[in-house]
């Protein structure tokens, strides 16, 4: 079976006042079924590389394959089996309702009319517009809109879909609606793909199966987020609020890797940096052997940043 999608040695540039290399020599391969994400800061290429997959944009050089089809030659094959959101675009026209927009971006994919209807009423149903469905789309807030969007990128019932920057200025709770709607549509549908890009390091986290770390046109490193924080070499973090005592036997355990405590007015505050969370077991049955008490403790995870910081050397902002 062909990856859903196969790019190689990819590259594209753009010129204007001077040379932009948007995309320097990508190799990717995303397989069939998984919620894939592409995280880097503004200008990293992720719009790029996601406009190229989806036929808007031809590569400068190397060959992008999207469901066994060659984007340049097989566009055609490719448009009918895929759609693509973009958060910040404005689509649709003003004058329609929502359903009668919906209706249209359907029919530009013919669907069947019930079939399409009854998808329609459910999705906006899931993004909870259906108060808003005949309301005139210049009527609407720019955040229903949006959600006007992706629901239209859903209700052509792609087998790939793309998504760029889904929750792009969407409230929290919005954002969270979204992000569990995609999550549920990967999981509950055999063999359907979803390629996000985002900057927000939660999103990546907490949606994709795979991540790609981009930057500067160049994907940095490929992995699941919790590799990827891996490779942060933070391990785990956690902080403990003692009763006073002699941390430094807590060093020499296996598994810890580095230890900063700090003596307050009667109680100590100990960071650790450990290999993995089960070290903490043996590290709070040394203090408790030792006389002293456990307060408090909490646990602070690497994060994707972190990640991105030790691969790039710098933040995502
Ligand atoms: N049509 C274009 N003409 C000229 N340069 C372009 C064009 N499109 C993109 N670029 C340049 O290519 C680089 C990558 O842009 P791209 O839009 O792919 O970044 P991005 O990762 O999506 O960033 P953001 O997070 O800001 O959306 C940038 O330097 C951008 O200025
Ligand atoms: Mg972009």
């Amino acid at each position: 079976m062909a990856p859903a999608i196969e790019v190689r040695s990819l590259s594209r540039s753009f010129s204007g006042r001077g040379e932009t290399l948007a995309l320097d020599n990508v190799d990717l391969t995303v397989e069939e079924g998984e919620l894939f994400g592409l995280l880097g800061p503004n200008g990293a290429g992720k719009t790029t590389l996601i406009k190229i997959l989806s036929t808007l944009l031809l590569p400068s050089s190397g060959t992008a394959r999207v469901l066994g089809h060659d984007v340049d030659a097989d566009a055609k094959l490719i448009r009918k089996r895929i759609n693509m959101v973009s958060g910040g675009e404005i689509s649709g026209y003003g004058l329609l309702t929502i359903r009668e927009n919906l209706w249209m971006f359907t029919q530009f994919y013919g669907v069947p009319g019930k079939v399409a209807n009854e998808r329609i009423d459910s999705l906006l149903e899931t993004f909870g517009l259906q108060d808003k469905a005949d309301a005139k789309l210049r009527t609407v807030s720019t955040g229903q809109r949006q959600k006007m969007n992706i629901i239209r990128g859903f209700a052509t019932d792609p087998e790939l879909i793309f998504l760029d920057e889904p929750t792009l200025g969407l409230d929290v709770t919005t954002s969270i609606a979204i992000r569990n709607y995609l999550r549920r549509w990967v999981r509950e549908r055999e063999g359907r793909t979803m390629m996000l890009t985002t900057h927000y390091m939660l999103e990546a986290d907490e949606l994709c199966d795979r991540v790609a770390i981009i930057d500067r046109g160049r994907i940095v490193a490929v992995d699941t987020p919790a590799g990827l924080k891996r490779r942060a070499g933070s391990g785990s973090s956690f902080l403990i609020e003692t009763t006073p005592f002699d941390p430094e036997p807590i060093r020499s355990l296996p598994g810890v890797r580095g230890l900063t405590a700090r003596p307050a007015e009667g109680h100590m505050s100990v960071r650790l940096a450990l290999d993995d969370e089960s070290v903490i077991a043996d590290v709070i049955s040394s203090i408790v052997s030792s006389g002293a008490k456990v307060i408090g403790l909490s646990k602070n995870e690497p994060t994707l940043e972190d990640a991105f910081m030790h691969l790039v050397g710098r933040g995502l902002e």
